[in-house]
Parts: structure tokens; C-alpha cells; sequence
């Protein structure tokens, strides 16, 4: 039995190797269990320096069936931006669920950028029409990048229509996206352009209190899907109202940043995404319906990949062994 304690830098962590498809597949199993009530994750706690929209949130989760114990200790500073630094950062560890003992310990970037993207997929799998090939990407930043990665996955991704208030940002976008994915990337100029005509909308700017609301009903085409990964920043009330099924990745939890001030003019959740996978409440059911995710981005989601990353690397002889 290891005693000592992995250490995996954001580099240790990518060179594992862990694949997109490989994340949608753990995130499907630890959703099942969910829905099962067979996992523990108690609502995030968070501190809030420098007040405004920043953010350190606690994320521990238990997935018994996958025997994943830890927690990911993760920042979200918007104007680290201007400072030339990631928005989202922070660690995680990863303790043995029979001893407690923790044994790994890694950067938790790469893993919140894929988990998102996966979790993305997933509600799709569910609530999109699966001939779905136009994105629409609002925010060209991390999560635009792996949202794509994993919608590409799931569906026949043709067309992405791309807008982020950095041009330059999305310009690089559009140069990468094309390359990775051979897919044809249009840069927008204004958000609408984005949302009209796309099966599948994803905004991931800034996540704000107070939403700015850019997106208006009318501008979601019948028929597409919407995954609201900067929470309802970019979401008019009643361009939400104006969808079929509205759903989430956790009732609770929803209901958590509800008493923080989020979320207050969402309308009523059809279901969560432990439910969808489970079958227990139904996902798209027409070709026309309008359908939406808000995913707050659960410590499940990190728990069921941790442990593959860390034993990947072991394996591979990557990393640092530390004492405890
Ligand atoms: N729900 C979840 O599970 C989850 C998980 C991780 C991150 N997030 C959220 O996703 C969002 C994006 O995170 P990221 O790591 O990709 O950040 P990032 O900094 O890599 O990218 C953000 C991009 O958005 C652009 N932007 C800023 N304002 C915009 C606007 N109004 N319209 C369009 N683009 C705009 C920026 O120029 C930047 O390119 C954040 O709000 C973050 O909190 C959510």
C-alpha cells in the first residue's frame, strides 16, 4: 500500500493522459450513482476575498462505487485576467476511501476545464437533438474550448459560431478549434449571432450575481439546447422561460446558491442530471423543444476522474512522491 503522497503539477496532470471520452464515461457512472442517492457531496462552502464576484470554494464528494474520497479546493477571480492570470485555479486531494489516508495531491485545472466540458456532453446526451452540428460559443476562453471538446465527442459537430468580447481571444479560438477538431469556426461580432441558428448553445463568460442578460427570448432557435455554463449571466429571464425543460446537474445545490443570491429569476427545474441518466424523469422529447442545463459543476464530477488521473500516473511513473 502507498503511504506517501502524490504530488501531479497542471503538466503531470495533462501527461497522464486521461481522454474527453474516457472523462464523459466516469461522469455517466458517477451521475447514475447520484440519481441512486448512492453519493455524498454536501453544498459547497466558499469564502469570497476581495468580495465582487470572486470566489474559493470547498468541493468534497464520496462516490462509494467508485471508491473516489477528496476534495477540490478551487478560485474563480475575474479580474485576474487583466492581471494576466487564470481565472479559475486551485488543488485537489485525493484521499483512500478505506483509510482516509490523503494520497494524491494535484493541480485542478486541467481537470475543472475537462469535468465542465464532459459534464456539458452528458446533458446533451439527454437533452439535445443528437443530428446536433452548429455550436454557438459565448466565451472563447477554457470552457469554450473544452465544451467543444466534448460536444465533439457526442454529436456531429460541423459549424461553431464563436463570440467573445476579446476579439483576439476569438480569433485564437477559431485557429485552434479548426486545427484540433476540423470543424469551420465563424468569429462573431455580437452575441445574437451566436445563439440564432446554432442546435447548441454554450455561454461561459464571467459568472456574475447580478446577470447582465444579453441573451433575449426569441433569439434560441426551436429545436436547440443550451448549456449555461457561466450560470444565468448571459440569460434574459424570459429567454429561459421561453424553454421546455430546464434543468441542472443538482437540485440541492441549485437551490444552495439560490439562498446566496444566484439564480433568481430561473424558472422551475424539470430535472437534474442524476435523474436524466437514471431514466427517472424524461429528457428531449420532441424535435422542436427548446431545452437548457444550468451545471453548477458538482465535486462528483472531480471525484469520479481523480482517481483514473492518479493511477494513470502512477503507472506512468509521472509526478512527484512527497511524505506526508
Ligand atoms: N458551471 C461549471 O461547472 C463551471 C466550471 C468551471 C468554470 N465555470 C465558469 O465558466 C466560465 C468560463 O471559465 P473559463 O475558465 O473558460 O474562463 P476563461 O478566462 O478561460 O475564459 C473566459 C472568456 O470569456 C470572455 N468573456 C468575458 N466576458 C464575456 C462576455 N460578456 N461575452 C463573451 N465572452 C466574454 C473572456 O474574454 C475570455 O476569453 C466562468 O464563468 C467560470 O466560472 C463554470
Amino acid at each position: 500500500m502507498d503511504t506517501g503522497l502524490l504530488y501531479l503539477s497542471k503538466e503531470d496532470v495533462i501527461a497522464a493522459g486521461v481522454n474527453m471520452a474516457e472523462i464523459i464515461d466516469l461522469l455517466e457512472i458517477a451521475f447514475k450513482e447520484k440519481g441512486k442517492h448512492q453519493t455524498e457531496m454536501p453544498p459547497k462552502p466558499g469564502i469570497h476575498p476581495g468580495g465582487g464576484d470572486n470566489f474559493i470554494h470547498a468541493m468534497p464528494a464520496y462516490i462509494p462505487a467508485m471508491k473516489a474520497a477528496g476534495i477540490k479546493w478551487v478560485s474563480g477571480f475575474p479580474d485576474n485576467l487583466k492581471l494576466g492570470l487564470p481565472y479559475i485555479t486551485g488543488l485537489l486531494i485525493l484521499n483512500d476511501a478505506e483509510t482516509g489516508l490523503p494520497g494524491a495531491v494535484m493541480d485542478c485545472v486541467w481537470l475543472t476545464g475537462m469535468r465542465t466540458g464532459a459534464a456539458t456532453a452528458l446533458s446533451a446526451r439527454y437533452l439535445a437533438r443528437p443530428d446536433s452540428s452548429v455550436v454557438g460559443v459565448l466565451g472563447c476562453g477554457v470552457q469554450g474550448r473544452t465544451n467543444l471538446e466534448a460536444l465533439v465527442e457526442l454529436f456531429p459537430i460541423q459549424k461553431i459560431k464563436a463570440f467573445d468580447v476579446d476579439a483576439d481571444a476569438a480569433r485564437r479560438y477559431a485557429d485552434d478549434m479548426h486545427k484540433r477538431f476540423s470543424v469551420s469556426v465563424e468569429v462573431v461580432a455580437e452575441p445574437k449571432a451566436a445563439v440564432t441558428e446554432s442546435d447548441i448553445i454554450v455561454t461561459a463568460g464571467p459568472i456574475m450575481k447580478k446577470p447582465h442578460a444579453t441573451i433575449q427570448a426569441g433569439w434560441m432557435a426551436e429545436g436547440a439546447f443550451a448549456s449555461l455554463v457561466d450560470f444565468d449571466s448571459y440569460w434574459h429571464p424570459a429567454a429561459m422561460q421561453a424553454t421546455a425543460k430546464f434543468c441542472t446537474d443538482d437540485t440541492p445545490q441549485m437551490r444552495h446558491y439560490q439562498t446566496l443570491g444566484y439564480f433568481k429569476n430561473i424558472p422551475a427545474i424539470h430535472a437534474d442530471l442524476g435523474e436524466l441518466a437514471l431514466g427517472e424523469k424524461p429528457g428531449r422529447e420532441t424535435p422542436e423543444e427548446r431545452t437548457m442545463t444550468a451545471n453548477l459543476g458538482l465535486a462528483i464530477d472531480d471525484m469520479a476522474v481523480a482517481p483514473l488521473i492518479v493511477n494513470t500516473a502512477k503507472e506512468k511513473g509521472i509526478g512527484t512522491w512527497l511524505d506526508l
